[in-house]
């Protein structure tokens, strides 16, 4: 049964001319009828490359918004429609201009994970593959950094050069994993890395053996010579690379590390999409596009 939706997908997005991207914490059976795959990073550039006229996004709203950004004359579908980042609406786009007039000598650098209308009022993009690259790169010393306090802080302690001004944001799932759990995950296998990402407080990231974006957390764990690792985000990364490396042994840093957004999106969501039965069309006016794609251009430019 699931072969034969899985096999429909494949005709309907070719007949269709529809390019599927999904993020890395989507389940196995979605990145299996992918045709990109990966963290914010690089499926913000893959959906720029495709030349296919329909772009699937299965992952959360804020990369759909991005993929359209990047591909106005492209129709972008989210598959599940209700799929959205908590942490990409936590700032309006009214409080950070209130703000910026507080700090009119900062950049303002802005996490991937918000929304287009916020990234009408960013200097800069990053995710979390390309922030460090991206900020050391930048010419002003005075940073904004929003909305993400851990990553921003994460950010400055290895950027210390940069000025770097925090806001009071974050992601809920990373964000709840305390010093105390890494230290019990660690002590409960005692041969495993730690690797965690930069969502995570300061307090775990002490802790860590590594730390990444997904895609570095995974390239990490297949090129080591460990043989034990613990997965210190979304809890599907644990599954991938069990999947993927059937000789290594992976563990999750908690069973709490589940993001509900990410998980909304089923096989039947990208089939429905595929049929035009279901999914969100994402529709951003010209001025929105206009504006938040210069901080994404800028992001691909320094990154
Ligand atoms: P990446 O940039 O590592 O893909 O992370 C996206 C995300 O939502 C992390 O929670
Ligand atoms: Fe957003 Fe966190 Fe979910 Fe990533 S894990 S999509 S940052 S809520």
């Amino acid at each position: 049964m699931i072969n034969d939706i899985k096999n429909e997908i494949l005709r309907l997005k070719k007949e269709k001319d529809v390019c599927i991207i999904a993020h890395t914490y989507q389940g196995e059976e979605i990145l299996e009828v992918a045709d990109y795959t990966g963290d914010s990073y690089k499926l913000s550039l893959d959906a720029k490359k495709t030349s296919c006229k329909n772009i699937l996004m299965c992952g959360v709203r804020f990369m759909a918004e991005t993929a359209k950004i990047l591909s106005p004359e492209k129709r972008v579908v989210l598959a599940n429609g209700d799929a959205g980042c908590p942490m990409a609406e936590q700032m309006s786009r009214e409080y950070i201009e209130k703000i910026k007039k507080e700090y009119p000598d900062y950049s303002v650098v802005v996490y991937i994970n918000t929304t287009a209308s916020l990234k009408t009022v960013a200097d800069v993009c990053v995710t979390s593959a390309s922030a460090l690259k991206i900020v050391r790169n930048m010419e002003n010393k005075n940073i904004l950094f929003i909305p993400d306090c851990n990553l921003g802080g994460y950010i400055a302690e290895n950027v210390p050069e940069k000025n770097i001004k925090l806001l009071n944001g974050g992601c809920p799932v990373h964000a709840q994993i305390t010093a105390d759990e890494a230290k019990a995950a660690k002590c409960a296998h005692k041969d495993a890395l730690l690797l965690v990402h930069p969502e995570c407080k300061k307090e775990v990231v002490n802790e860590a053996d590594f730390v990444g974006s997904t895609s570095a957390i995974i390239d990490f764990a297949k090129k080591s010579d460990k043989k034990e690792f613990i997965i210190g985000t979304e809890i599907s990364i644990v599954e991938h690379l069990q999947f993927d490396c059937p000789d290594k042994k992976f563990y999750p840093l908690s069973k709490k590390l589940v993001c509900d957004d990410m998980k909304l999106t089923t096989l039947m969501d990208v089939y429905s999409a595929l049929k035009g039965e279901g999914g969100l069309e994402i529709t951003l006016d010209c001025d929105t596009i206009e504006k938040a794609r210069h901080c994404i251009d800028e992001m691909i430019r320094l990154g």
